[in-house]
């Protein structure tokens, strides 16, 4: 296995500011990594994150993709839905939603996207003061998972609170029951929509759900509960992440306020990668670099590092919007390969050409006060403080 010295705690907080030195060391020195404390072994090369992601009659998703011991297990379905299914429930589950989240029904939400991102980037920047992360980047997905779902725009606020609980959730510390109760509350809301919906349909993806036929009540809530945490959460890192490593980097802003979107959602997304990882439950004893990995073991694959692996793209730890990103796995592969995507991308690109378009290019960011999660799974920014000039 190798690799003695390299010490990977995917909750340390220095770790998670920043994890890409220590996957480098993995990749190199332990390719096969075993933190028998924490209970996991951890894939890091991009050709084994591939392979594992591609495999799952290997690697099994029936005890869901999260790190976090008390969140996986054979109940995780219960919040996680279909991404903690193998077939055949996920095939049947999965082409069910496909059916009603189709390619025209996302590329038809790019006029409500922008509106809702012209609604939190204004007041903002007429503050000139603003948390990115706060008051644009987890407004803005939230808002359009909402629009998705049918939700009403005066009830998108209460929503916002609601999950709030949720997307703060943090492993290494307790819910408070202030965080339990918003989260029971919202199920009990997306289970009114649910019901209303079967009453009244209209033209949004709960009622082309409902009409499918195929999903219970309790398979439909706990899709809405995943389109939450799949979808909002990752969403508002890759938007942060795309903020501030522009920022960090100048010649690339230039190419980025120059029209680049397209390059800068790409390489924002592989440069630091918001579905940090999934995690899979090993369905046989199986020998990694001369180790034999027991079934049942839970297996980390990094998706993270794979895009930062330095024999797929040259100069990995190099912010580069000219680069080709074609071979990044920001949205995982095989079985479970992202269904949001194309929703993502085109939040990413909307966003993106809305800020461009009202801001100057000098903003500013305090970097002092950036503070990142600590969720293992899903990493990014919970606040990133800016300044712009209109
Ligand atoms: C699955 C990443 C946005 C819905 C996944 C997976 C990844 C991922 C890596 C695979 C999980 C696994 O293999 O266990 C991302 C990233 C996003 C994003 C990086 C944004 C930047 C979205 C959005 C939606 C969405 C906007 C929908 C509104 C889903 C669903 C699955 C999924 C439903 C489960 C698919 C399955 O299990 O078959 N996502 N996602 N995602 N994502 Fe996304």
């Amino acid at each position: 296995m190798g690799g003695v010295d390299v010490v990977y705690n995917p909750y340390d907080r220095a770790v998670n500011d920043d994890p890409y030195p220590v996957y480098a060391r993995m990749r190199t020195e332990a390719p096969l990594y075993h933190n028998a404390d924490l209970g996991f072994w951890a894939l890091s090369r991009h050709a084994d994150v591939s392979a594992a992601l591609t495999d799952s009659a290997l690697l099994s998703s029936d005890h869901g993709p999260l790190l976090d011991p008390g969140a996986s297990g054979p109940h995780a379905r219960t919040f996680l839905s279909f991404v903690a299914m193998d077939p055949p429930e996920h095939t049947r589950m999965r082409a069910a939603i496909s059916r009603a989240f189709t390619p025209r029904r996302v590329a038809a939400l790019e006029p409500m996207i922008r509106q809702i991102a012209r609604d939190h980037i204004e007041p903002a920047v007429e503050r000139g003061t603003f948390d990115f992360a706060r008051d644009i980047a987890a407004k803005v997905p939230l808002d359009v998972i909402s629009e998705l779902m049918g939700v009403p725009p005066a009830e998108r606020a209460g929503v916002r609170r609601r999950s709030d609980a949720l997307l703060r959730y943090d492993p290494a510390g307790q819910m408070s029951d202030e965080g339990v109760k918003g989260i029971l509350s919202l199920g009990d809301y997306y289970r009114s929509i649910v019901v209303e919906r079967r009453a009244a349909p209209r033209d949004d993806l709960v009622s082309a759900l409902v009409a499918d036929g195929e999903l219970t009540e309790d398979d439909l809530v706990a899709f809405l509960f995943l389109l939450i945490g799949a979808g909002a959460e990752t969403t508002t890192h890759l938007l942060c992440g795309a903020w501030y490593w522009a920022w960090r980097n100048p010649v690339q802003r230039a190419a980025a306020f120059g029209g680049a979107i397209g390059a800068w959602v790409e390489e924002s997304l592989r440069y630091d990668t918001p579905a940090a990882g999934v995690a899979r439950r090993l369905t046989r004893d199986t020998e990694w670099y001369g180790t034999t990995v027991p079934k049942d073991a839970r297996v980390w694959i990094l998706i993270a590092s794979a895009n930062r692996d330095e024999t797929v793209f040259p100069d990995p730890d190099v912010y580069d919007l000219g680069r080709d990103t074609g071979k990044a796995i920001s949205f995982g592969a095989g079985r479970h390969y992202c269904l949001g995507g194309p929703l993502a991308r085109l939040e990413g690109r909307v966003v993106l050409e809305e800020l461009t378009a009202c801001v100057a290019p000098d903003y500013d960011i305090d970097r002092s006060l950036i503070r990142r999660t600590v969720h293992g799974n899903v990493r990014g920014m919970v606040s990133l403080p800016t300044t712009v000039k209109p």
